[in-house]
């Protein structure tokens, strides 16, 4: 029995200095120490030895299994250690390395052009509202003196709903919908979206952006000067320089007298350029005195009541400022594009 155990003991140790991870040495404890391990059968067949040979034989064989145990233990402890060390090596972080930047992103450049335009007009004192994108013929046409069959409805090409509504071709509705709810003296600017019925190209989209203007007060109280100076320093804080601006004659159902209004090129200063044509002037925006009939409309009395009115496109406004030659790039989603804002 004696050699037994020590053939077992050059056995079991072998078979420890050989194990190469954990799962092979908890092998080996189970077939020398577990509950059929080999050991543990040499302990319970002591009963049937005698006295003298149980005595040695039980030293010897409890003295196997204590070493045993110790040597796994160390084992053990030797390949945790192991595995640390090379732990260690591959997750080993180099924190002097510069970190990953993370990409912020920005509000589009319509929309920061939109709030800066609503920033100056607010300091001017004027509110910012907003109207309905989806409108009903008489706000977009009737009330602002555009009578159904009436040739004048051609100037906007419009996109109709199955129902009877329609996409607001221009952001002027909202000028009768204010008025129908709140008296003059007012000032108000009217940013939104409008849509046409239209072929794309550089300068045209079927969906773009509008900013309405409507000041009124008493009889005389608000004129077409208050007009030019109200529009010259929004244009001058608006493209950071001093500008000029000239107003053409032109027609509009809703304004009599009614006018385009030029600026002064902001890239050229008018010496002449691509951005203005050559013409050294930007044409910016349709105005004029608000009609009576738009008044009437709204359930003002037009000998009470006088103001102007003008709406101009953002996008374009965006385009002069930064040189962008094609509307359409606002609607791409090129990162490359909007990145430059
Ligand atoms: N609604 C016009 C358009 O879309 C622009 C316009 C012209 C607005 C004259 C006005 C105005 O308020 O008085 O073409």
């Amino acid at each position: 029995m004696l050699k037994e155990i020590n053939s077992i003991k050059n056995q079991a140790k072998k078979e420890i200095e050989k194990a190469k991870d954990l799962k092979d040495l908890d092998r080996v404890f189970k077939k020398y120490l577990g509950k059929k391990g080999q050991i543990t059968k040499v302990l319970r067949s002591l009963k049937d030895l005698s006295k003298t040979k149980r005595a040695k034989t039980g030293k010897a064989a409890n003295e196997l299994k204590h070493f045993l145990k110790t040597e796994i233990d160390q084992k053990a402890q030797e390949i945790e250690s192991k595995i640390k060390k090379k732990a260690k090596k591959e997750e080993w972080v180099d924190i002097t390395l510069p970190g990953k930047r993370i990409e912020i992103g920005h509000l589009h450049p319509l929309t920061q052009a939109r709030r800066e335009v609503e920033h100056i007009f607010q300091l001017l004192g004027f509110s910012v509202i907003d109207g309905p994108e989806i409108e009903s013929e008489w706000y977009n046409f009737d009330a602002l003196n555009i009578p159904k069959d009436h040739p004048a409805r051609d100037l906007w090409d419009t996109l109709y709903l199955k129902d009877g509504k329609l996409l607001r071709t221009h952001t002027s509705p909202n000028q009768v919908r204010f008025m129908e709810k709140n008296q003059p003296p007012l000032r108000i600017i009217v940013p939104g979206r409008t849509f046409r019925y239209e072929a794309t190209d550089a300068s045209h989209e079927v969906n773009f952006y509008q900013i309405e203007g409507l000041m009124v007060d008493r009889k005389g109280k608000v004129t077409i000067a208050n007009y030019k100076a109200i529009i010259k320093e929004f244009l001058e804080r608006f493209f950071g320089k001093p500008t000029k601006i000239r107003l053409r004659p032109s027609y509009f159902p809703f304004t009599v007298i009614s006018f385009e209004m030029d600026v002064s090129c902001p890239i050229c200063d008018e010496k002449g350029c691509s951005t203005c044509g050559n013409s050294g002037w930007v044409e910016l925006m349709g105005a004029g005195m608000v009609h009576p009939n738009v008044f009437k409309y709204s359930g003002l009395n037009p000998q009470k009541w006088q103001g102007f009115a003008f709406g101009m496109g953002l996008e374009r406004l965006i385009m002069v400022k930064q040189r962008i030659k094609d509307i359409r790039f606002f609607y791409n989603n090129d990162i490359r594009f909007l990145k430059q804002f």
